[in-house]
């Protein structure tokens, strides 16, 4: 050992029982966070996940390093020196992102260009200040998978010591060193886009934005990119990072850093009064956005095919070897589905494939991370995570390029490929009773085929499989519930695996058609109706109540 280290050893005489990962690292309230020494055998665990694989890969004495960082939420610094303490006193050397606060793609970034075996990202994402979340990434800046949660869950619940440098190793350039994560993550976008390029573009044009970190991680990173570095027309809300994240509202529920509709009334207003050509909101860890700009605002699905089809201006065919893989995950509307042969024939010297995931983008990062969730993640495949300032970048380096509104832009690809309706509701309670009904209704849909709900009809009821592009194995099973009702009309749903109590069961309504501008509520409405009344008739009572209709306002008004 150093000699100018000291690392104390701390005994868990009673540990806890740490629950496994789920779809995005550990959420739980802070309550069950900030129990003595909890964070510390968590992180002791991923500690010993670390030495393993380092160990396994034979990563030099001098390269354990893991970066730490993460969104602004409650005790997260104080929670990364803990972190960065254990590490430091299981052997490991630290980076620490300035302030500790970062952006996940910024995170998987950083890991990826400091050349570190791994990193921690605190955060719960878009959930309130109350939760807390910490998600583990490997050396690649991916997500960890299912192998390494389980690893990671054994290794966890079997801790009796805890290894703790002293907090002088935290002023210790030896084991500690402050990286600044935003230079690094402004210098990646300046390479995908060209920002010397995309600058005299907004003075020629003249484009003005308006951005909404929401009190996140994105306030700093929108600052550097469209202020800083691209010297565009902004105007920031909502833009200083707070431990809060804004806090309650007037019934004195926390507020959700969420890009959903529900959540930003001031980017809709501002969007409604035509002045601004891109707008855009973050979560608070910066891998979903919601974008819009001249009144419009662009669902999750539909812009990941402007995407698509502007595919060549972030060199897409340089970053896969053989197969382009365009993904989204099976609940998303499938719109990119429908541009399939276009695909094909723009990028002929590639196989094309479109790949439906299971939820949770780590399925999408490991085919390359150029795909979409309906939940607002849209990914970068230049980094392994999704990233929403990246895709912000993307639709105004395709507003330059095209001078057409995000509307036009929208409404071309619908009248190509027509258009999928979508959108997304919930039924939440905490009652594991109803949670199993619920399930056991769902489960057994098969027996209802043929009956009418309401307007529709049940023709087929099963669930959802994932097999692999790659394996061709089944990789996940019973994914999704899958209803389908007469006319083309779809229904979907999962129960939530990010929530920290109760349950969510996520109800996803889509339907095909070649008409692009019908009120999208006349075409969503029939498929809510049945699937209440298909539930009521498995013996469950309560409505589907949370439709966010996507984030896609009824903009064709009949
Ligand atoms: C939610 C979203 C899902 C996303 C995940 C992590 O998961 O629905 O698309 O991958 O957050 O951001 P859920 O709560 O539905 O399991
Ligand atoms: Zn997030």
């Amino acid at each position: 050992m150093n000699s100018d280290l000291s690392v104390k050893t701390l005994t868990l005489s009673n540990p806890y029982k740490i629950k496994k990962m789920g779809t995005s690292g550990l959420r739980q309230k802070q309550e069950v966070y900030n129990q003595p020494l909890f964070l510390e055998q968590f992180v002791q665990g991923a500690a010993s996940y670390f030495s393993e694989i380092t160990e396994r890969e034979n990563i030099a004495e001098n390269n354990k390093t893991i970066l730490l960082g993460g969104d602004p939420r409650m005790s997260n610094k104080k929670r990364i020196d803990t972190i960065a303490r254990i590490l430091i006193g299981n052997g490991f050397r630290v980076m620490i992102a300035k302030k500790g606060l970062a952006s996940t793609p910024a995170m998987s970034n950083g890991i990826c260009k400091l050349k570190v075996a791994g990193g921690i990202i605190l955060t719960a994402s878009h959930n309130p200040y109350t939760d807390v979340g910490i998600k583990i990434n490997n050396a690649d800046g991916s997500p960890a998978l299912e192998e390494a949660a389980n690893r990671m869950h054994d290794l966890q619940n079997s801790v009796s010591e805890v290894k703790i440098a002293d907090q002088s190793a935290l002023n210790n350039g030896k084991y500690t060193e402050y990286v600044d994560i935003i230079k690094l993550y402004t210098e990646l976008l300046d390479k995908i886009f060209d920002f010397n390029e995309m600058k005299s573009d907004l003075k020629k044009f003249n484009l003005k934005g308006a951005f909404d970190p929401m009190f996140g991680a994105g306030g700093p990173f929108a600052e550097a990119v469209f202020i800083d570095a691209l010297g565009m027309d902004t105007r920031m809300i909502r833009s200083e990072p707070r431990e809060d994240l804004g806090g309650r509202d007037e019934k004195g529920e926390p507020l959700h850093p969420e890009p959903d509709f529900d959540y930003i009334k001031e980017l809709i207003q501002l969007n409604g009064s035509g002045g601004y050509d891109i707008v855009s909101a973050w979560d608070s860890d910066v891998d979903r956005r919601l974008n819009g700009g001249s009144g419009f605002f662009v669902e999750s699905a539909d812009e990941f095919t402007l995407f698509a089809k502007y595919s060549d201006l972030i060199n897409i065919e340089t970053l896969f070897e053989n197969t382009i893989y365009f993904c989204r995950s099976t609940v998303t509307a499938d719109t990119i589905d429908k541009m399939e042969n276009f695909l094909k024939s723009k990028f002929s010297r590639r196989e094309v494939k479109i790949v439906e995931t299971p939820t949770g983008f780590k399925w999408i990062a490991e085919l390359g991370n150029w795909g979409v969730e309906e939940s607002n993640g849209v990914g970068n495949p230049y980094i392994r995570e999704k990233d929403g300032i990246f895709a912000s970048v993307f639709l105004l380096k395709i507003l330059l390029k095209t001078g057409k509104t995000v509307k036009e832009l929208v409404e071309d690809i619908w009248k190509e490929f027509g258009r999928v309706y979508f959108t997304r509701g919930e039924i939440s309670g905490s009652d594991d009773t109803e949670k199993e009904q619920l399930a056991r209704i769902l489960n057994n849909a098969a027996e209802f085929e043929g009956k009418r709900f309401k307007t529709l009809t049940l023709e087929s009821a099963g669930s959802w499989d994932y097999i692999h592009p790659v394996t061709g194995k089944t990789a996940s099973k019973g994914a999704a519930w899958v209803l389908k009702f007469s006319s083309g009309n779809t229904i979907k749903a999962r129960f939530s695996g990010t929530g920290s109590s109760g349950y969510t069961l996520r109800v996803y309504c889509s339907k095909y058609d070649t008409r692009y501008d019908i009120p999208k509520s006349h075409i969503t409405q029939p498929m809510k109706e049945a699937f209440d009344e298909f539930l009521r008739a498995g013996g469950f009572n309560r409505k589907s109540e949370k439709y966010i209709d996507a984030n896609q306002p009824d903009i064709y008004k009949r």
